[in-house]
């Protein structure tokens, strides 16, 4: 037997990468805050405005959820004790997954642990070896990686473009793969635009492929009771949404027909697999499908806070590429622009994260601002103020 490797040797190469990192100023680190009311968040003692959170209604402390979280909490305790098929699947699994349905207009709703959970093990549960599934380029990490654990032949056509995904599809070497899937997003988390929900429904029908959609950001803000884009068509095989953003708690549903719901209950192993959801978290997600369809006045606010801040940020030079959405990029190319936009900010007081390759690609940094129906006129005001000073510099 040769020599066994000492700890360090084992240790080098990640320390090596992460020494790379730094000197590219690309090194990640985990930033403590409290949160604060309305907005705002406390950053190293300071108290800053959080343009940061998805939390875009402000229901992480609406105080329906926080109720129906601790009446769930009394009544069940803190833990699901197993999986769901064992014996995790306490009875408000089946009033939220009908309550769901019912909202999205689809046969069957079925609620997972998280959105990241849900697009990695989906996907590979409803393709196999035989199957092509054809992901839009700038497709969640979470559904990248539900292609790659699937195994199956994966193709990624240009962000956006159904001319591209059309004609890749087309290709006489893909003829034999009969089992097809499109995915993508209806609201792009790092972009803020839109996938044309009708040219995929229609290319999707005439292509003979599955739609799968992530609504993480959707859900709470757009579409039919604040249900994404996809509710009440009935074209969208499968809709992924989150509970963790616009409906301000934890986990993730997937929304579509009985036989798939049947089918995932009994192959998806990020069902089988994993300890239910705690009760406090079932509750607030009971509590916000209460009240997400009577927020029309608060999604309204945002959405026009958001075209507001567009037009003058466009006004002022800012390139917020094609965002529709209360995610509003500023798009500044480098990692190093970002970082110094990042910070000119936070020094005004204003909390909004530089993203950098490779979370976005390379030479397409921004600050990521995200709204909240909790911003104020005069929140947004300062935000403006703040980054055409940083414009003239
Ligand atoms: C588009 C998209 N899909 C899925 C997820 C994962 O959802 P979760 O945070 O519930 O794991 C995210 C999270 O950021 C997301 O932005």
């Amino acid at each position: 037997m040769g020599r066994i490797p000492k700890m360090q040797d084992l240790l080098a190469p990640f320390a090596a990468r992460l020494k790379e990192r730094k000197e590219d100023d690309r090194l990640r680190c985990l930033k403590t805050v409290t949160p604060g009311a309305s907005a705002a968040v406390f950053l190293n003692g300071r108290e800053l405005v959080n343009f940061a959170s998805n939390d875009y209604l402000g229901l992480s402390t609406h105080p329906s959820l926080k109720a129906r979280a601790i009446s769930f909490t009394q009544r069940w305790g803190v833990g699901s004790s197993a999986s769901r098929l064992v014996c995790g699947n306490i009875d408000a699994y089946d009033t939220i997954e009908k309550k769901l349905a019912k909202l999205k207009g689809t046969e069957a709703a079925l609620v997972f642990a998280s959105g990241y959970q849900a697009n990695s093990t989906v996907l590979g549960t409803l393709s196999g070896d035989g199957s092509l599934l054809a992901l839009d380029r700038l497709s969640h990490n979470s559904l990248l990686s539900g292609a790659q654990l699937s195994r199956c032949r994966f193709l990624r056509f240009k962000h956006n473009d159904l001319a591209d995904l059309e004609q890749q599809l087309s290709r006489p070497a893909l003829h034999k793969y009969t089992s097809r899937w499109v995915v993508s997003e209806s609201i792009f988390s790092m972009d803020g635009d839109s996938a044309d929900i009708d040219a995929l429904c229609r290319l999707s029908a005439n292509s003979g492929s599955g739609l799968y959609l992530d609504e993480a950001h959707a859900t709470g803000v757009f579409g039919r009771h604040g249900m994404g884009l996809t509710a009440g068509r009935k074209e969208v095989t499968v809709a992924m949404g989150t509970f963790g953003k616009g409906l301000g708690s934890f986990g993730a549903y997937i929304a579509c027909s009985e036989t798939l719901r049947d089918y995932l209950i009994n192959f998806c192993p990020g069902l089988i697999y994993s300890t239910a959801l705690p009760p406090a978290v079932l509750g607030a997600i009971d509590a916000a499908l209460d009240i997400i369809p009577s927020m029309d006045r608060q999604r309204e606010y945002l959405l026009d806070m958001a075209e507001g801040l567009r037009v003058r940020l466009k006004s002022c030079g800012f390139d917020t590429g094609n965002s529709c959405s209360q995610i509003i990029p500023i798009l500044v190319g480098s990692d190093k622009l970002a970082l110094e936009l990042a910070r000119h900010l936070e020094a005004a007081g204003i909390f909004a994260p530089a993203i950098r390759t490779p979370t976005v690609p390379a030479n397409a940094a921004r600050v990521r601002i995200s709204l909240s129906a909790h911003h104020t006129k005069e929140q947004i005001d300062h935000l403006i103020k703040t980054l055409s000073n940083w414009h003239e510099n």
